[in-house]
């Protein structure tokens, strides 16, 4: 027997209503796709990346609370920009980054450090200066690529890969009550996956379409739902989340 008050499972109360989220590289690609669905959930969304213009564009698209252009990998921008947040914030997720690619052997110290380094470190000035301005039970959110066996050319970021689980589950003990968690991801089909693969985007798409198990090619809009679904199931914190599809071609 129905129910005349039976709740219509299609009509419910946005999931993040009244809360504000930080999109650290918020300005393309997973971090935009991102800020739209936490809108969409009524959330307020405070956006950064490097060039001014395309984060002037991501703000009109998602009429974003406000934006902030610097270097996520300076760690002092990093300080100044949590300090000046004017309220109490939910979620912060960083997406700033983009892989190195080389030979270990054949890359300079210098570039070695920052490949190696940069988004280990980031994770860590992010959550130092965030912690005190997220709300208890809200999230620290990081993404870096999926574990993949080792490939020549692929040694710095198959080796960060491997280190942020330990990394975000030692952070997530630190951080506690705020959660923090990662994504893992195998390809997205990003502006940053076009521009690095240029001519061999389409053939990539048709062998994932091809290969994965889904039939069809992972977007930043499957990870945003990923995103939404860990800001707000308040278990999940010092954890790993893969999204690929099953991917198992390079
Ligand atoms: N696409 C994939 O297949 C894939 C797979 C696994 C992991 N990931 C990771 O997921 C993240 C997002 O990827 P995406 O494909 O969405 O890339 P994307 O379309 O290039 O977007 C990256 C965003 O981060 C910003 N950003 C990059 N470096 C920054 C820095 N140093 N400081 C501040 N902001 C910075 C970019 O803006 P500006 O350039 O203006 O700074 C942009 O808003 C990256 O960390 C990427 O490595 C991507």
């Amino acid at each position: 027997m129905t129910s005349a008050t039976t709740a219509d499972p299609t009509q419910r109360e946005p999931e993040l209503l009244g809360q504000t989220v930080v999109v650290i590289g918020g300005s393309s690609g997973i971090g935009l796709e991102t800020a739209r669905r936490v809108r969409a959930e009524g959330a307020d969304v405070i956006l950064t990346g490097r060039k001014p213009e395309p984060l002037r564009r991501a703000a009109l698209d998602v009429e974003a609370l406000s934006t902030a252009a610097f270097d996520a990998n300076d760690p002092a921008a990093i300080e100044r920009f949590f300090a000046g947040l004017p309220t109490p914030i939910d979620h912060v997720f960083v997406t700033a980054g983009s892989p190195e690619y080389g030979r270990l052997l054949e890359t300079k110290f210098d570039d070695l450090r920052d490949a190696l380094g940069d988004r280990l470190l980031l994770a860590i000035e992010v959550a130092r200066n965030a912690v005190d301005r997220v709300r208890p039970g809200g999230t620290l959110l990081f993404i870096s690529a999926e574990l993949s066996h080792p490939t020549v050319g692929t040694g710095s970021v198959s080796t960060v890969a491997a280190a942020l689980p330990a990394l975000i589950a030692n952070l997530a003990l630190e951080t506690a009550p705020v959660r923090a968690n990662l994504i893992a991801a195998g390809f997205i089909d990003t502006p940053l996956s076009a521009s690095l693969l240029r001519d061999d985007i389409e053939r990539r798409r048709d062998q994932l379409r091809a290969t994965l198990p889904i039939g069809r090619v992972v977007g930043p809009a499957d990870v945003a739902a990923l995103a939404v679904h860990i800001m707000t199931n308040t278990a999940l914190t010092g954890a790993t989340f893969t999204i690929d599809g099953q991917q198992l071609v390079e």
